[in-house]
Formats: C-alpha cells, structure tokens, sequence
C-alpha cells in the first residue's frame, strides 16, 4: 500500500482513510475507564492489557469537558496526556535511584493552558503542534499557483498553526492496549481555511508508552486539497523538574553537522551552516549552559540531522543530578532544540514550580521552518491521496 517516499513526507495510497475521519465520539470518563475500573485499581495500573484511565481534566473557557488519560506500564512510568491541545501534561520516570519523577513542565488542569498569562506568553507546554510546526514567513506562502495567507500570530510571522492551532482545539480521543503499551489516539478535522490553510486535514495522532520507557508518538494526516503540514510536539523537558531549577546543567548530544541559519524575527535565511567551531557544536556532549551566553537569546534553532529519512537518533540528554537520560528518535530531517528562552517566571506549574528563562527544554522533531517557502528545503506538502505518517519517540533511561 506504501507507494513512495517523496520530499522526506512518507506518501501513502490508503483506501483506509475513512478510518481517520470515522474515529468516534470523545468517550466520557466513565466510558475510558470502563475496564480499568471493572479490574481492581492495581491490576489496572501494571498489566500492559489494562486500558489507559481517564479522569476529568476540567472545563475549558467555552465549557467543553476535557479528559486526562493516564498510561502505564509495567514498570511505574506514567504518561498523562489530555485531549485539550493533545497535551502532554506529565511523565514520570525514574532516576538513578529508581524514584519516579515528572520530567515534563505543565499544569495541574485545563485553565493553566487556557489562563491569560499562558496564553499571551505563548510556550505550548507540552501541546500537539499543527498544521505547521514552528515559522511561516510573513504569514504567507503560495502553492499551485495560489497565495495563501495565514493567521500571523508570531510579529510578522505565523507560528505553530496560527491564532489557533491543534493546541487550542479538543481533540476526539479513543484509549487502547495493544502489545506495544498503553496508548491513546487523538483525532482532528482541521476544516479547510482553518487559520488560512488549505484543504480538510484529516489527523490521527498516536501517543503510545511503551514496555521499555519510552513515549512513542505516530502522526497521520490526509487531506482533500494540496496543502502543507508539518506536526510536531512541544513538550518542554526538564528531567529534574521537581527541583525547581533549570536545565543549564543538562548535556545534550544532537547528530547535526548543520542548523539553519536565522534572521532577526527567527525565520531560516535559507543558508544550512556548519555547526563545526561554534557553540552549536552538539556532535559531542555539552552542557545547555556551557555556551549559551554566546548565542544571543539562546538557542531557539533547527538542527538539520545528518540522517533525513528512516528512524535515526536526533538527540540525546543526561542530567548528571538525576541520572536520567532522554533518547530522542525520528524520521523527521529537523529537530527545533529550543532551550525555554522567553519563560521569565511570570508562569507557575504543577506543584507551584516557578517556571523561569531555561526551565526546560523542547525537542521538535519537524520538518525545517518556512519549507513552504524555501524550495531548497524538504518539502511539506501534502496532496489528496497521499498520506502524512511520521513517528518520533522519546525514550527514558538512567545512566549510574
Ligand atoms: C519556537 C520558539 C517559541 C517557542 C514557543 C519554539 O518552537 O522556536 O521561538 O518561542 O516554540 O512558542
């Protein structure tokens, strides 16, 4: 059924598609968790064939109930993800010591993500990122021959989707168990126009936690007009979050011998730059810190990854405080290592975690920013008939 692999988009001829669209209505809490509570609470939270458990995660401004579903293995780690923005709202995992901590910076309910101050800051914690992740130029690009203009919502420029984007919408959610883990699918119809764009875009995304730690996400999407896509997550990680401290300290290692290069409103000038000689430099392990006073305002860039198709690592990190390590993989030719540089503290998280400048840190697996309007970069467009699927997986470790 796979026809071809073209521009780094996996293009698929799949009669299923109406798979997609037919996903069912958001299951109410009583409904998610219907096996997991007909089996005592902690069959429930240890057996791979247990189904995720879902409670509420409150209202959202408009007065849609959310949900918050809670994977497992069998192992401790939990995953806690909610259907308003696909949000990743906690992982916890465990340290050198085998203490299971949360390493994702979040809220403890619906109105953090949907509170004035969040939402003017604008740092999608741990959100699901559509229909493109990260700049547009000028809000524009053209496609077939037509112009499209798109919500601006970044200065000049549109980020993340738009006004908004699949983080600010509540996704249709089904939970399953299969061999792989515990997993939860998420599901949206972007309506054509929606913030500008073209075409009906059709998303699945798959968030999965697997036997051996690790946070599988499997994205899918069709659409019914030539349009442009470009999903990612935007979790920010800090693997000693509840320390309350930054994550200078953590070393990263990201198999890239070239970025792209920014302007002064962060949209890729087009040029790819050897990282060789420069505090970009992240062939080999360095702390965040070490060298982040050299680059103004921090690193907020995308890495081109010496591996563009198949899986292939795209960064690993360690905590020397925790032990924890973080094994990132994709099939993706970015990766945006953006190292939290406009939280100023104004935020406070679960736990009242003050959330201050380097907080945390993301890891976006993407295609590069602006491909719409950079024809030598990997293209991101999707025409009906061909389907979007791209896997990336964060896997959680501890080194003694
Ligand atoms: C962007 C940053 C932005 C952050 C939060 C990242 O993907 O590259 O510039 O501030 O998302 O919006």
């Amino acid at each position: 059924m796979i026809s071809l692999r073209r521009s780094g988009l996996l293009a698929v001829t799949l009669p299923g598609l109406l798979l997609l669209a037919a996903c069912g209505n958001n299951p109410s809490a009583e409904q998610t968790s219907t096996s997991a509570a007909s089996a005592p609470a902690d069959t429930a939270q240890t057996k791979s064939t247990a189904m995720p458990t879902s409670a509420s995660f409150g209202k959202t401004t408009d007065g849609t109930e959310v949900q918050l579903y809670t994977l497992t293995n069998a192992n401790g780690v939990k995953a806690t993800i909610t259907n308003y923005g696909g949000t990743l709202t906690s992982l916890l995992v465990p340290d050198k010591d085998g203490k299971l901590g949360d390493v994702i910076l979040g809220f403890d309910n619906v109105s953090g993500y949907q509170s004035p101050e969040f939402l003017k800051a604008g740092p999608y914690f741990g959100a699901l990122i559509g229909r493109y992740g990260n700049r547009i130029k000028g809000g524009k690009f053209t496609l077939e021959g037509k112009e499209y203009n798109l919500a601006k919502n970044n200065g000049p420029n549109s980020l993340h989707g738009g006004l908004k984007g699949f983080d600010k919408v509540v996704w249709q959610a089904e939970p399953g168990s299969s061999a792989d883990g515990q997993s939860l699918k998420l599901t949206y119809v972007s309506k054509d126009g929606e913030e500008g764009y073209p075409g009906t875009l059709n998303v699945a995304v798959v968030y999965t936690l697997t036997a051996d730690n690790a946070l599988k996400i499997d994205y899918t999407a069709t659409t019914d007009k030539a349009t442009v896509v470009n999903l990612t997550n935007h979790a920010y990680f800090n693997l000693n979050h509840g320390a309350g401290k930054d994550v200078l300290n953590h070393e990263v290692t990201l198999p890239a011998d070239r970025y792209t290069v920014v302007d002064a409103t962060l949209i890729p000038t087009g040029e790819l730059r050897p990282v060789k000689g420069t505090p970009f430099d992240f062939t080999t392990p360095h702390a965040i810190g070490e060298r982040i006073a050299q680059v103004p305002g921090g690193y907020d860039h995308n890495w081109v990854l010496n591996t563009a198709t198949g899986e292939h690592a795209a960064a690993t990190v360690y905590d020397p405080a925790t032990g924890r390590t973080l094994e990132v993989t994709t099939d993706q030719p970015g990766i945006q290592f953006y190292t939290g540089n406009f939280l100023d503290g104004t935020l406070k998280g679960k736990g009242g975690t003050v959330y201050g400048k380097h907080a945390g840190f993301c890891l976006e697996t993407q295609h590069f920013p602006d491909s719409p309007n950079q024809p030598k970069f990997p293209s991101t467009e999707l025409k009906p008939g061909e389907t979007y699927h791209t896997v990336s997986t964060y896997k959680f470790g501890v080194r003694k």
